[in-house]
């Protein structure tokens, strides 16, 4: 089982009795190989337990068996699970365990993330409130989306979907010209127990990319259903002021761009009807604009040594 013989849990998963990895494009989840062999029902994948009840008043209370599935049938149908969401592969790592707050902000943000997989009710639309993560780039918004799906999917079997915005409208542009409908493709995301929708507010704005939007959260909206999302825009209102101060002179083009997104409101992007949605569905956190991106901070440390240092072999 997950723990071995002598107490200490499994070096692989840690006692996580299954593991997430990258395969290809996607984050695909297995049991480990700690826990293949069932010790509990001996590979039959269920076991009896012995309940009692009541039939009939003058038989009074009986003991009978009934078939259960054993643990190890559980883990295999969330394993199987988990590769439903397609989650990307670089996301595989992805654990509250290994994500590290820079600033109060992203604290709040592992803690809302955190608090929502612990305490989530499984099915129970009306208890599990959603959450917005705002905040620029490479600050660990995807990273908590995956933490938090991995713990709803893998550690409660609850049936849940990753999905980034501008694929989901490329994907059904696509199935426009196989002659799908754009419901057809919609349909399931609508009616997913969980759904984290990435990159919120990105593409064109196109009327076909709002209408899309529109539905897509209009359909969870009125059922109820929880989701999460992850935006570059700001969910402050008074940040529209910031728009005066947009960006001149000699920036490169990436960090102009970039600058140009900090000014914008998701508000703006999205319309006010999806917004005030949002209002109801969502705890809200934004991380300031300071936020250290992880993917740059990572690369800083990894580089070689400054060309400078080259010159000078000798230690
Ligand atoms: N606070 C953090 N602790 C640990 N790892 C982090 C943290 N923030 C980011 N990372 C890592 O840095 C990389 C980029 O993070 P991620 O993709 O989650 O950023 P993001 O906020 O979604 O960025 P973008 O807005 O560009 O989508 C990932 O490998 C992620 O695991
Ligand atoms: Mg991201
Ligand atoms: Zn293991
Ligand atoms: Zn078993």
């Amino acid at each position: 089982m997950a723990a071995k013989a002598n107490g200490e849990a499994c070096g692989l998963c840690g006692g996580r009795t299954y593991l997430i990895e990258r395969r290809g494009e996607l984050a695909s989840a297995r049991v480990c190989t700690c826990s293949v062999d069932c010790p509990v029902c001996g590979g039959r994948g269920h076991i009896l337990v012995q309940k009692e009840g009541t039939f009939s008043a003058k038989m009074g209370a009986r003991t009978y068996d009934v078939l259960e599935p054993c643990v190890c049938t559980l883990r295999r149908t969330r394993v199987a699970l988990y590769n439903d969401v397609q989650m990307p592969g670089v996301m595989a790592h992805a654990s509250f365990d290994n994500y590290r707050p820079f600033n109060e902000a992203q604290d709040r943000g592992r803690g809302v993330a955190m608090h929502f997989a612990h305490q989530y009710v499984k099915g129970d639309t009306a208890k599990n409130k959603g959450f917005v993560l705002s905040g620029p780039v490479g600050t660990g918004k995807t990273h908590l989306l995956a933490a938090t799906l991995g713990h709803l999917v893998l550690e409660m079997g609850v049936k849940s979907r990753y999905v980034e915005i501008s694929l989901l409208y490329a994907t059904i542009r696509r199935g426009f010209q196989d002659g799908k409908s754009g419901g057809e493709i919609i349909g399931p995301l609508s009616e997913v127990e969980v759904l984290a929708i990435d990159e919120l507010g990105k593409g064109r704005g196109s009327p076909f990319e709002m209408e899309t939007l529109d539905e897509l959260i209009a359909r969870r909206y009125n059922a109820g259903r929880t989701t999460l999302f992850a935006t570059n825009y700001s969910l402050e209102p008074e940040r529209k002021g910031a728009r005066s101060s947009a960006p001149s002179g000699y920036r490169a083009t990436d960090d102009a761009r970039s600058a140009m997104k900090d000014a914008e409101l998701l508000r703006e992007r999205v319309g006010e009807r999806i917004y005030s949605r949002l209002c109801e569905m969502c705890t809200f956190v934004e991380l300031p604009r300071d936020t250290p991106d992880r993917r740059r901070t990572r690369q800083e440390m990894d580089a070689p040594p400054p060309l400078g240092g080259m010159r000078n072999p000798g230690r």
